[in-house]
């Protein structure tokens, strides 16, 4: 029989603090004891009598208001973790500098069991310097971050810093109680499965950022891509189960926490990692902008500048989604056009050459390094188009579309 689990879910003042009442709704349902504890600032934003009537549990507001002052003590002692949700700027900073002040944050300082800490706040807050050090500090601390995400928020911006929805946090939740790294394989019960596609146990490969083709030492040929969107795509197929192998060329990016990471610089180099990866994926996601030539002859020396014209000879790189889809039992293959024009004729025509059951096409001009950008799918049932948003969640809805695909393939 399954032990009785129990949190504390720390709520924070902001106004993300309304989907702390779904959170714990969603945690309890799935049989998890929920103690409600918040700041004074979080009771401005939702009421305590919500969360009490919703727990059947008082909500520990003041540490003040127990007779003997214990609770900050005892409190966490027999929690299997303490979830801040949503945790605000200003909490942040007195969690990683071992503030203690309130009963929130003295029950933090005073635990001896996880803390699973959401961001959420304005955009500008989250990309703050000292909003950034703090939340470095927090995880080498030991803390699990949880989010944030980006989109719109309150305050009519739009960006980074979005608290993840309860669905997420709860499966977050649950992911880690169950001892597992990512959004992974936990006993979720149907409610949750109906508010996400459901990925559990599937694997995905996934090729992310520009390849580099050396000319010498020091010069090479690239693509202008900055891997967002292929990062976005993994932490995507994250949220929602999957098991993300990420075989990225040179970007400045942060891998999303839980994908197996696979670095890689050159286009043959990514050929060969997806070749060995391969035959595990049931789903093959080529993002990566790969160079369609390479170098016939690299220097390993710096080529000395002259005043004569300097000849190279290119030759034609690998095609890797080619080769993932000819394969004799292919992964469920989606492909990615970047065009600078014609962009239907050219996608549909891509799809049939690379013999792909999925194409997501966008300018190039509209892609490159930006955050957002605007695809348009096409399949063997025609056209399909995900309208402007922030690359996660055009992410997103990307694999809410391969989801489906991919298991009615499987039905047949
Ligand atoms: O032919 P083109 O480069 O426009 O095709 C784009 C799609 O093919 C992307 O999904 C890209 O990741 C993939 N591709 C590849 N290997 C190449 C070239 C492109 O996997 N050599």
């Amino acid at each position: 029989m399954k032990q009785s689990r129990r949190i504390v879910l720390g709520i924070t003042g902001g106004i993300a603090a309304y989907k702390a009442a779904e959170l714990a709704r969603l945690l309890l349902k799935q049989g998890i004891e929920v103690q409600v504890a918040m700041t004074e600032a979080a009771t401005h934003f939702i009421t305590p009598a919500t969360l009490q009537a919703l727990t059947a549990r008082p909500v520990w507001i003041d540490q003040w208001q127990d007779a003997q002052g214990m609770t900050h003590i005892h409190g966490s002692r027999s929690a299997d973790a303490i979830v801040i949700a949503p945790a605000s700027a200003d909490f942040i900073a007195k969690l990683a500098n071992g503030q203690a002040d309130d009963l929130l944050s003295t029950l933090c300082l005073a635990r001896d069991c996880p803390l699973l800490v959401a961001p959420a706040m304005n955009r500008q807050m989250w990309a703050n310097a000292a909003t950034q050090r703090n939340v470095q500090r927090l995880a080498a601390d030991g803390a699990t971050l949880l989010g944030p995400d980006s989109g719109p928020q309150a305050c009519g911006e739009e960006g980074l810093g979005r608290m993840l929805e309860a669905a997420e946090l709860a499966r977050d939740v649950l992911a880690f109680l169950e001892g597992k790294t990512a959004r992974g394989d936990v006993g979720l019960k149907s409610d949750l499965q109906s508010d996400l596609p459901d990925l559990r146990g599937v694997k995905i490969l996934i090729t992310a950022g520009p390849t580099y083709e050396a000319i010498d030492a020091v010069r090479g040929i690239t693509n202008r891509s900055s891997g967002k969107m292929g990062y976005a795509v993994a932490q995507a197929a994250l949220e929602i189960g999957a098991e993300v192998t990420l075989v990225s060329g040179s970007v400045a990016l942060t891998p999303p926490r839980g994908a197996q990471v696979v670095n890689v610089v050159s286009a043959v180099e990514m050929f060969e990692a997806v070749k060995r990866e391969v035959a595990r994926a049931d789903i093959f996601i080529g993002v990566a902008a790969v160079a369609d030539y390479r170098v016939a002859q690299t220097s390993t020396q710096k080529i000395k500048k002259s005043d004569a014209a300097l000849t190279l000879q290119l030759v034609p790189n690998p095609d890797i989604l080619a080769y993932v889809a000819a394969l004799p039992r292919p992964p469920f293959c989606v492909g990615f056009a970047a065009e600078s024009e014609k962009l239907r004729a050219h996608a549909a025509a891509k799809r049939k050459k690379k013999n792909v059951p999925l194409l997501a096409a966008n300018l190039a001009q509209d892609a490159i390094g930006n955050d957002d950008n605007e695809l348009l799918l096409f399949d063997a049932a025609g056209e399909h188009r995900l309208p402007r948003a922030d690359k996660l969640d055009l992410a997103r809805a990307l694999l809410r579309h391969v989801v489906t695909l991919y298991q009615k393939g499987k039905k047949k």
